[in-house]
Formats: structure tokens, sequence, C-alpha cells
């Protein structure tokens, strides 16, 4: 069994759409292992973007993530982190397939409405980033 980091972003959380993302995940059979709300500062945004610290928009992306509070969340199941890239649509919602997450709730590029890990190397780094290693329930120990 698979677990991924999902964030849904400040854009979503202001539009009171938590729920119903958080259905998408439920439809697709996903558990929703552990969560929090948190407001990033710049320290722990710049942390976990740190990888795109020299791409033009990351000062956009940093004033964005910062702008008002996430809901971070582990998520798992079979093949989640692929299966969750799947339902959340491409980066830019633009292009995104029809009945994706960023297709429905997301206006741009830049405020792309959710975050999931990329590959389960990061998803374990990211994990650990928000949650610790002890922080999510089951503990495997
Ligand atoms: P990236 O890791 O490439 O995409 P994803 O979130 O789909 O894994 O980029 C991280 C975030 O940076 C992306 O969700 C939105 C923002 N971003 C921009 O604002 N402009 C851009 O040109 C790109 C590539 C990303």
């Amino acid at each position: 069994m698979e677990r991924t980091l999902s964030i849904i972003k400040p854009d979503a959380v202001a539009k009171n759409i938590i729920g119903q993302i958080y259905s998408r995940f439920e439809e697709a059979g996903f558990k929703i292992v552990a969560s929090k709300m948190i407001h990033l500062d710049n320290y722990l945004a710049g942390g976990f973007y740190a990888v795109h610290k020299n791409r033009p928009f990351y000062g956009e992306l940093i004033e964005f993530m910062t702008s008002g509070p996430v809901m971070v969340q582990v998520l798992e199941g079979e093949n989640v982190v692929v299966r969750h890239r799947e339902i959340m649509g491409t980066t830019n919602p633009k292009e995104a397939d029809s009945g994706t997450i960023r297709a429905d709730f997301a206006k741009s590029l830049d405020e792309n409405a959710v975050h999931g890990s990329d590959s389960l190397e990061n998803a374990a780094i990211e994990i650990e980033y928000f949650f610790g290693k002890d922080g999510v329930f089951p503990r495997t120990r």
C-alpha cells in the first residue's frame, strides 16, 4: 500500500471546497490517514518548494502558498502516487482533462488548487516534512 502527500492550496481553501476535494479522494478509493490545516510561512513554503528556488515563478509561488491556510493530508491506496496525480489533472488547469480536480476547481497555472507528490520517493520526503517520522497513523513499526 502506497502513501502520498496532498495539499489543498490557499485558493481552494478560500473557495470553501475542501469537502468537495475530499469527496474526490474518497470516490477514487483513497484513505485519508492524516490531515491538518496550517498557514505556511516563507520558511516552510520555501523549504517545501526548494527545488524551484531558481525558477522565475518561485517568488509568486511562495507568495501564493503563504497567502492563506492550506489543508495538508496523507492519502493511502494502491498505486496512489500516480492515481492521485491522474485525478488532480495537469499542472496547468487549462490543459487538464475534464473531470479532474484542477479542470473543475482551479483557475490558472499559478493558482492550481492542489499539490500531489510526483514520485514515491518524494512522497516519503514530503510526508515526513509535514508530519514527522511518527506523525501518521497507523504506525508501521
Ligand atoms: P511543478 O512541481 O512543476 O507542478 P506540480 O504542482 O503539478 O507538481 O510546479 C509546482 C507549482 O509551481 C505548480 O503547481 C504551480 C507553480 N508553477 C507556476 O506558477 N508556474 C509554472 O510555470 C510552473 C511550471 C509551476
